[in-house]
């Protein structure tokens, strides 16, 4: 097979969409007339060949003895600034502090946000995004990053070639809470309606990752939303993280995706986009475990860095090596980070929403 030519189809995509009257130019939903079946209708890459989220199959997985392990950087150091949540009326948002990143893929990637996703509580309908053999999980949380020594921020990152990458994690009910999502689900209700936003205290985002980064599954993907932008480097950590089901009735509950304006309350359930085919792709494994896709890529992107010159791959140690100080790690992380959510559209770019009215200091 030839791997360099499946790979050059890939670098040549640019995400676009197309630019509509500014009024409906965000708007999109998950069902309905503008679901996610018309979502290439505004977005033409939504309808590509390589998109999120993808079922898992496990035997179709092949370890990649190339992939490290993960390791997040700055993850507990969340410093003493309130961090921002957002309703975007698709999910939540928290934006994380660009001290915060990600080593062990090729580059180093620089945090930009995190959200989550969830159902509506149906018995047997999970609301995770990707699946396992075909099993949902009950929620799925992701954690944003870019591509920071490529590119100047997120807006230009999302767009580009391996300009993101995404950490997903499996979230599945238990019999305790979970007090590291506390530190989300407890403050929802600051931003009950879409479009609000409140601080909230920080706190130390490595609790809410499973124990062992060292097993994912990777592969190239989207944006699972709008414009589903082909630029990420999926990582899904095998092992799952568990709250109480008293935890995800509080997330699948607390928020609407309509306006406080909006005379009718709708619900923000159910925010996950169908599965997509693999197609071409295979999942690459982990360390430990590579399943077919991703995998792939990231190692025919490993050849050509390694004959191109500079990588850092090859001084990655084998280990999980201790969270480094911000000191030590880049000092590309000086980039002022964007406020984009990941549903960005094409005049998300340029705009720094400032503080609104609905924003409630920390007391
Ligand atoms: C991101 O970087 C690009 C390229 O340097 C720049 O043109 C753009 O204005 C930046 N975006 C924001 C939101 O700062």
């Amino acid at each position: 097979m030839d791997l360099v030519a499946l790979f050059l189809p890939l670098t040549l995509l640019s995400c676009q969409w197309i630019v509509v009257p500014a009024a409906e130019e965000t708007y999109w939903t998950y069902t309905g007339s503008v679901g996610q079946s018309q979502w290439s209708e505004y977005f033409p890459e939504c309808s590509g060949s390589a998109q999120s989220p993808v079922d898992v199959e496990t035997s179709q997985c092949k370890h990649d003895p190339t992939l490290a392990p993960l390791t997040p950087l700055g993850y507990s150091q969340h410093g003493n600034q309130p961090f921002t949540l957002y309703n975007n009326g698709h999910t939540v948002v928290i934006d994380l502090p660009d001290w915060m990143g990600l080593r062990g893929l090729p580059w180093l990637f620089t945090a930009a946000q995190m959200h989550l996703h969830w159902g509506s509580g149906d018995p047997g309908h999970g609301g995770s995004e990707h699946t396992i053999n075909g099993q949902r999980a009950d929620a799925e949380l992701h954690l944003v990053h870019y591509n920071s020594e490529l590119y100047p921020n997120i807006s230009t990152a999302m767009t580009q070639e391996n300009g993101l990458a995404v950490l997903g994690i499996l979230v599945e009910t238990g019999q305790e809470d979970n007090q590291a999502f506390d530190n989300i689900l407890d403050y929802l209700g600051r931003a009950r309606h879409a479009d609000q936003k409140a601080f909230i205290p920080a706190f130390d985002v490595e609790g809410l990752l499973p124990r062992n980064l060292g097993r994912y599954y990777s592969y190239k993907g989207s944006l699972t939303t709008p414009p589903c932008c082909q630029t990420v480097l999926w990582a899904l950590f095998q092992e799952r993280v568990h709250i109480s089901q008293a935890q995800l009735l509080k997330l699948q509950t607390s928020l609407y995706s309509s306006g406080a304006e909006e005379p009718q309350r709708m619900l923000l359930q159910d925010n996950l986009r169908s599965t997509q085919p693999l197609n071409q792709r295979v999942t690459a494994i982990v360390v430990g475990v590579m399943c077919g896709c991703v995998g792939l890529a990231v190692i025919i992107r490993f050849i050509i860095k390694t004959i191109g010159s500079t990588s850092s791959w090859d001084v990655l140690p084998s280990i999980r090596p201790t969270p480094v100080q911000r000191a030590n790690t880049s000092d590309k992380r000086t980039e002022q980070k964007q406020d984009v959510p990941l549903s960005c559209t094409s005049g998300a770019g340029g705009t720094k929403e400032e503080p609104s009215s609905s924003l409630q200091a920390e007391p």
